[in-house]
């Protein structure tokens, strides 16, 4: 339940990346709207994903996936151990918190596992939005806001929660961006994404931070189990069914995860624990082999706030995609009268029409494409469009959610091959669970559908009848908690 993952909407940069806005300007291109055709034409041609281009970007997963395995740094993939070691089992009992913190929200969970027969007994959350400045503002700031809104909701528990005399409350703690673990309960952020800039995090432990922002707030909690999103998610979805392999957050921003042997991680050298496996979170979102990528999306990330990195999930999650999309219709409208003879001054605003209104715009089968018409009007200041153009509009939405959907299934499927090529027929042969979360896949049913559309023509109708993606919602912090309870320093016999 990563807020990073509960909605798709974007984080809008910090103004000194933004672009200037342009004024409305008087369009001296003829041809009426019929003039955006080519570059409508040149787009859908750009953004194509064919099979032979699923199955290059599958293949180029898996080899990815394997160099970085090898060695760190070898590859845009940083295949990072998550030192969960063993998953929960169902036996799990007593009360726990989660944190969970990936996007423009950050909630808290407590919640009372009550053991195989009860699972879980109760649970309880809140949450609450970080302020834009914020996200790009010191990291003290961020912590103590994020401390004080954990301790306010503990201070509100009051009576009916009663806690083992002597213990500590114990946290998991999800936190959605990469990080290099350095055990179950610390890890070193490596870099934000998703448009957060805050000064003085990357190099630094995470969980030292929020211990530090803790104790100014004079709050007394145990963080256990230090997760990213996507491994949360693996642990909450597998809690209740035992074929669920990897887990893939497609939100604002998107990640996979899956569990490896031991004996599988060369760099590891010969290292193991008990279970012989792991997890290991990908952080796909770094993936760049062979995409098809257009102008827009070379502009869209030359002016992010981290040109050159997470091109996967620039081209795939639900922060860029209405960004790609907004660029792609004030080209076509500068060169084209494709919204009248005026470019409307707000189809300049980066990132001001978002995956949500790309959504409605898609579901739109009324004859006159009326919720285009709402929203070219209500989000970018279009004042009057054509149907010509509304069509047009609905067409460039379809292809960039086309080539994002597709581009995420296949991304999926290069994770199954490389697992089932290290151990035969236990990933094809048998039901295998992917655990989905995230707003873009729950909100999103054409995204779902190329999804699922591209994970099929690779596998073949057979295979892909035993893989099953499912959407686990709120699994990422149930997950956690769960963590923590494995994780615990006490033991959760109650
Ligand atoms: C981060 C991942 C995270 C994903 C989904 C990406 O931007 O790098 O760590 O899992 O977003 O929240």
């Amino acid at each position: 339940m990563s807020a990073a993952v509960g909605s798709f909407t974007a984080v809008v940069p910090p103004p000194s990346r933004r672009r200037p806005v342009a004024r409305a300007a008087r369009c001296s291109a003829a041809g009426g709207v019929a003039a955006a055709s080519p570059i409508l034409k040149n787009l859908q041609l750009k953004c194509a994903t064919p099979l032979t281009v699923l199955r290059h970007v599958a293949d180029a997963m898996a080899a990815d996936m394997r160099a970085g395995l090898a060695a760190d740094g070898a590859s845009d993939l940083k295949m990072i151990l998550s030192y969960v070691d063993s998953l929960p089992t169902g036996n799990e009992k007593g009360l726990f918190y989660a944190l969970d913190l990936g996007g423009t929200n950050f909630r808290v969970l407590r919640v009372q596992l009550g053991g195989k027969d009860n699972r879980v007994v109760e649970s309880e959350f809140e949450q609450v939005s970080i302020p834009q400045e914020l996200m790009s503002g010191g990291t003290e700031e961020l912590f103590d806001f994020i401390a004080s809104g954990l301790a306010r909701f503990v201070a509100k528990e009051g009576e009916k929660v009663r806690l083992h005399q002597g213990r500590k409350r114990e946290i998991g703690f999800t936190f959605s961006f990469p990080v290099k673990q350095t055990s179950i309960d610390s890890g070193i952020l490596i870099k934000w994404t998703k448009g957060f800039a805050v000064s003085g995090t990357a190099g630094k432990d995470v969980v030292a931070c929020l211990n530090e922002a803790m104790k100014r707030q004079g709050l007394d909690m145990r963080v256990s189990a230090f997760v990213n999103d996507a491994v949360g998610t693996l642990a909450g979805a597998r809690y209740w069914d035992d074929d669920v392999m990897v887990a893939v957050i497609l939100g604002t921003g998107t990640n996979a995860c899956y569990i490896e042997r031991m004996d599988a991680i060369p760099k590891l050298q010969g290292l193991t624990n008990g279970s012989g496996k792991t997890i290991i979170n990908t952080e796909w979102g770094a993936f760049s082999t062979g995409l098809p990528l257009t102008e827009f999306d070379k502009d869209m990330d030359q002016e992010s706030i981290n040109p050159g990195e997470q091109i996967f999930e620039k081209a795939i999650s639900g922060m860029y995609l209405g960004e790609i999309v907004r660029r792609a219709l004030l080209k076509m409208a500068e060169v084209s009268a494709l919204f009248g003879d005026y470019v409307p001054d707000k189809l300049s605003v980066p990132y001001v029409l978002r995956t949500p209104d790309l959504c409605a715009m898609h579901q739109d089968d009324s004859e006159d494409l009326e919720a285009v018409d709402l929203i070219l009007n209500d989000t970018v200041g279009v004042t009057r469009s054509s149907r010509e153009a509304r069509k047009i509009v609905a067409e460039v939405c379809d292809a960039i959610v086309k080539r994002g959907g597709r581009l995420a299934g296949a991304g999926i499927v290069g994770i199954l091959q490389k697992m089932e090529k290290d151990s035969k027929g236990l990933i094809f042969g048998r039901r295998t669970v992917v655990a989905m979360d995230g707003g873009l896949y729950e909100h999103y049913p054409q995204y779902r559908k190329y999804l699922k559309e591209a994970v099929t023509e690779l596998l073949g109708s057979e295979a892909s009848e035993n893989v099953i993606v499912e959407h686990t919602k709120d699994g990422s912090g149930i997950g956690a908690a769960l963590l923590a309870a494995t994780n615990s320093k006490y033991s959760t016999e109650v």
